[in-house]
């Protein structure tokens, strides 16, 4: 067209500088036009190129037949100025219109328009994914009415459609109902009389119910994934595209820039979800991770008819679990030593910390001796009275008196001749804190006579005993503590008083270990477990006069 004006210029300039008067002009001839028009319609033509307001005389139309058109208004082809009117068009009117212009400055321009009547003309169909359809009123129609200043109105399938008076007409989420032909109508009015041009669309909707929506990124959702390097890893790249978007979709991979499908290593699926939701899933397999992956910037693209939308990725080391899974052993067993730790030297720190304890966490008690010590005298070999002698008198007080401050009971050695025996045992374990109880092989009644027939001697069994046993027992004001002097023979404890064997079963006795080295020292095993069941603090404060 543009080419045609230039041409159309260059035409007049050079016939203007023509000095040639005689000769008739050259006629330019400037490109056809072409309608495509539907029968019984009315139509008006005006070229791009020609005013529509050119005198009737400076203008000569000519029909199909070459025959020259007349201004008549009555006929149903005529013309007025630049107008060509076609008032009821028929299957006889196609063909070559020429229009002949001569100008005021006597130059010859001829302007030509093909005309094809048709029974029914309809555009190619409009047939896209759009949800809302676009139909458009042909460019003739439209011109036309701009020119006639008429009235526009749709119809589809015959029926009009109320309320649609624009050039464009908008289909909202067209489904199968929609489809049909459109017409636009522009109604115009001429020497009082109302002409209709038409033009026909098609309108198809696609099977499927197709919907755009903005592409999303499924996967990744996270801007960076764990990898073990040296290992093989795939990488997801999910993309939404909208309901049966199977063309207009896409998911791929790139690397630094680059599409993975170029570099070495890796490997690339792509393949679409087959569900109404169209998603598209780019896997790129990663074949060896290696340290230039832990440095590559990932890209997960979604490639739309209209978008591209993308997602970052990188790889990072997993966080490797063997320092975890050592850490956590080495506290397990730290936790194990601790307890068993405590569990071994639990008198040792017992003791340990016993002087920094504050005095007041002490039952303040006023009894005098720390232990009131019973032992057995009678039916005992040579052996075992020698050690219960040298225990009794040497081991014991050199221990627990001497060294540790104790203040102890000792039958035999601290009972004052004369005194009413029954008083005093009595008198003595209640001004005592513990009942230390020293057995020995074969102590306990030896026979049921002696069993009948207490004596009240310090025995086992004996009167000492029972005043202790009522006291540890029954009024729970004593600890009992019992050390076990050498073996306990092939009875057990079973020869025991019932209540003694009771004692026994609730704390097995201190194995006095005779004859190993150290075993004296007061810091041996066998001591420090007899002083953790002595009374925290030694009841010395109190002066021997006081007591007698
Ligand atoms: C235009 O000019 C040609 C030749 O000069 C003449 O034959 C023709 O009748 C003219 N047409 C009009 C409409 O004046
Ligand atoms: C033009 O000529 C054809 C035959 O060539 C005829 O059928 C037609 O009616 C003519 N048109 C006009 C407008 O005279
Ligand atoms: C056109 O027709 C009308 C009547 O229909 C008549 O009055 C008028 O004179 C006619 N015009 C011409 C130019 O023949
Ligand atoms: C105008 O162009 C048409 C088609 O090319 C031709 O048939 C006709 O004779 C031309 N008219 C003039 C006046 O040149
Ligand atoms: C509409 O377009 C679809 C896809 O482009 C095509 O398969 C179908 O045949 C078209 N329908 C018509 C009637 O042209
Ligand atoms: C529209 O009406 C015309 C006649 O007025 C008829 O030939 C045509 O079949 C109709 N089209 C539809 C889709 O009804
Ligand atoms: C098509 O859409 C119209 C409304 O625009 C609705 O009434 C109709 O039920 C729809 N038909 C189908 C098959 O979805
Ligand atoms: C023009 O079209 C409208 C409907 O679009 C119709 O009602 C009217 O009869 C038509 N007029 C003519 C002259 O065909
Ligand atoms: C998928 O579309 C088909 C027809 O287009 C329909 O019958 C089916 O129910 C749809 N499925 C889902 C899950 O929407
Ligand atoms: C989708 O993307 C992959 C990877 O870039 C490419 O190989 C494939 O040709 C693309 N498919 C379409 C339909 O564009
Ligand atoms: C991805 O990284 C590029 C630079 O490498 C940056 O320009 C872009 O904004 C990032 N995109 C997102 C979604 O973070």
């Amino acid at each position: 067209m543009d080419t045609s004006r230039l041409l159309l210029l260059v035409y007049m300039v050079i016939t203007t500088s023509e000095c040639s008067e005689t000769a008739e002009p050259e006629c330019y001839d400037l490109d056809t036009n072409t309608r495509n028009l539907n029968e019984g319609d009315a139509f008006n033509f005006v070229h791009d190129y020609l005013d529509i307001n050119v005198p009737d005389e400076e203008i000569t139309w000519f029909n199909n037949n070459q025959t020259e058109i007349t201004a008549d208004e009555n006929e149903t082809v005529h013309y007025h100025g630049g107008s060509l009117f076609f008032l009821n068009l028929l299957p006889e009117d196609s063909g070559l219109y020429s229009a002949r212009h001569n100008t005021s400055s006597g130059k010859c321009i001829n302007y030509t328009l093909r005309v094809n009547v048709l029974k029914k003309f309809v555009y190619d169909p409009i047939n896209n994914s759009d949800i809302t359809k676009k139909v458009t009123c042909p460019n003739h129609i439209r011109r036309t009415c701009a020119t006639l200043s008429g009235k526009v109105t749709w119809n589809k399938d015959n029926k009009t459609l109320h309320g649609q008076n624009e050039y464009t007409l908008w289909v909202d989420n067209a489904n199968k109902t929609d489809e049909g032909i459109y017409t636009c109508v522009c109604t115009w009015t001429h020497n009082g009389k109302k002409y209709n041009t038409s033009g026909h669309r098609s309108l198809i909707v696609q099977g499927d119910k197709v919907a755009y929506h903005h592409l999303v990124i499924i996967s990744p959702t996270d801007k960076e994934q764990s990898a073990d390097e040296g290992v093989g890893i795939k990488l997801y790249c999910k993309v939404y595209c909208g309901i049966n978007m199977k063309r207009d979709c896409n998911a791929s991979w790139e690397a630094n820039g680059v599409s993975v499908d170029r570099i070495k290593g890796y490997s690339q699926v792509v393949t679409p979800e087959l569900s109404n939701k169209t998603i598209f899933t780019a896997v790129l397999t990663i074949k060896k991770v290696s340290a230039k992956d832990f440095a590559a910037k990932f890209k997960c693209l979604g490639i739309g008819s209209i978008e591209t939308v993308h997602a970052n990725l990188t790889l990072k080391r997993r966080e490797s679990i063997i320092p975890l899974v050592t850490g956590g052993v080495c506290v397990l067993l730290l936790c194990v030593l601790a307890a068993v730790l405590i569990k071994c030297f639990a008198i040792d720190i017992a003791l340990f910390f016993r002087p920094f304890l504050p005095k007041s966490s002490y039952k303040k008690d006023s009894r005098v001796y720390d232990a009131y010590v019973v032992y057995q005298t009678q039916s005992m070999d040579k052996v075992t009275e020698d050690s219960l002698c040298q225990f009794i008198t040497k081991t014991l007080p050199s221990v627990l008196e001497e060294k540790c401050g104790y203040r102890l009971f000792i039958h035999g050695r601290d009972d004052i001749p004369g005194e009413d025996r029954l008083e005093l045992v009595e008198d003595r374990m209640q001004q005592s804190r513990r009942l230390m109880v020293l057995l020995t092989p074969g102590s306990g009644p030896e026979s049921k006579e002696e069993t009948l027939t207490p004596t009240r001697d310090s025995l086992i069994g004996g009167f000492d005993w029972q005043v202790g046993l009522h006291h540890a027992l029954l009024q729970r004001e004593m600890s009992v503590i019992l050390i076990q002097l050498g073996a306990t023979g092939p009875q057990g404890y079973s020869q025991h008083p019932a209540g003694l064997q009771h004692l026994i079963e609730k704390s097995a006795p201190i194995r006095w270990p005779e004859g190993s080295p150290g075993a004296a020292a007061s810091n041996s095993r066998f001591w420090k477990r007899v002083r953790y069941l002595m009374p925290a603090r030694p009841a010395r404060k109190h002066p021997p006069s006081a007591i007698i």
